[in-house]
């Protein structure tokens, strides 16, 4: 894969004044909304998970639940991921970013392939697609089975322990949020959890260089996740958009907090009571921007339907059984638009 397709490498080897027409999104959907357009009334909820296995969960429950119930987004703060934890992967992965252009494509993942590990650009197998103003690694870090350290960088020299720490803590802390998330559907705690099975985790480290033009182009189109939950870390650049009642939503960065989107899985299993999350990412001209989002996946041979306890003859089942593979390839084949992918599996 060539060098010269990264966005970061048009932005610092070429020093374009002018976005190339690979990434001219159509004019309804350019950014209406300037990325540091955060707006307060709109705030996403934010949840304080202080004493969540004690004396607050009921109340924890509760506002979980309303938050996915309203928004499928949520804030949360005293998550209890441990800021070294959270502290070395964010330093890594600006040191990675920082490495010269032909040291990084030694980590180059395969150009076509769906979610294929490694430094790379193009998330689409449609070569018409407008591409998105970002650069990203994908790291495939569970099950062990497909974890392999050394498709990951080497340099800095703490960068693969760093990717290690943070995959436990996302997966202790997601297994923690689906539990909460399934008690406030009435569902015993663990049900997510086992509809879900032996979750596959992604890490991808989403890099949006500056960019000249970012009222005519996204770093990130807009789309809904395809799994059950995703953690997402951002840094203080801000750029991340939810689409709710019509209108874009910027996403104002909170320190320390990590933000919680619900995927397409969970709105199935709820029969439509939760949602997932519509959003995008928006670039700027003066700042890079760092994003981190960790996934939690079912395998591609998990079949998802609503669960029978959510269902009944008044409230029938709005979405048949899907097939992981099958939601995965329709997301990769016809792009993301929004939650078209969703709708398409109806
Ligand atoms: C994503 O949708 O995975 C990335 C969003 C962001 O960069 O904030
Ligand atoms: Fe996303």
């Amino acid at each position: 894969s060539m060098g010269s397709e990264r966005v970061q490498f048009l932005v610092e080897e070429k020093g374009l004044r002018h976005i190339p027409q690979t990434f001219l999104r159509p004019p309804e959907e350019r950014p209406s909304l300037a990325h540091d357009a955060f707006s307060h009334r709109h705030a996403i909820p934010l949840i304080d998970l202080n004493a969540l296995d004690g004396e607050r969960r009921g109340q924890i429950r509760e506002q979980m639940g309303k938050a996915c119930q309203e928004w499928g987004i949520f804030h949360i703060l005293n998550h209890g991921v441990p800021s070294a934890v959270i502290d070395d992967i964010r330093n890594a992965a600006v040191q990675f970013f920082r490495l010269p252009m032909q040291e990084k494509l030694q980590y180059a993942c395969k150009a076509g392939a769906m979610a294929s590990e490694g430094y790379g650009n193009k998330m689409l197998v449609k070569d018409e697609q407008v591409q998105d103003w970002r650069d990203y690694f994908d790291h495939h870090t569970l099950p062990l089975s497909r974890r392999n350290p050394s498709n990951w960088p080497k340099n800095p020299t703490f960068y693969r322990a760093a990717i290690e720490n943070y995959s436990n803590e996302m997966l202790y802390l997601a297994k923690r949020l689906l539990a909460v998330i399934s008690e406030s559907l009435g569902l015993d705690k663990s049900y997510i959890e086992n509809a879900i099975g032996e979750p596959y985790q992604n890490i991808s480290i989403n890099y949006y260089p500056p960019c000249p033009q970012p009222d005519l182009t996204l770093g990130f189109q807009s789309h809904s996740d395809m799994g059950a939950i995703t953690l997402l870390m951002q840094d203080d650049v801000g750029g991340l958009q939810i689409f709710k009642d019509g209108e874009w939503i910027a996403v104002k960065p909170v320190p320390n907090a990590l933000v919680v989107n619900l995927c397409d899985q969970i709105q199935i299993l709820s029969n439509g009571k939760y949602r997932s999350v519509e959003h995008r990412a928006v670039v700027n001209t003066g700042r890079a921007r760092m994003s981190i989002a960790t996934f939690y996946d079912p395998s591609k041979d998990i079949r998802i339907s609503p669960a029978p306890e959510l269902t009944d003859d008044e409230h029938p089942p709005l979405y048949r059984e899907v097939l992981y593979r099958d939601h995965v390839s329709t997301f990769y084949s016809r792009g993301p638009d929004g939650k078209g992918v969703l709708e398409s599996l109806l």
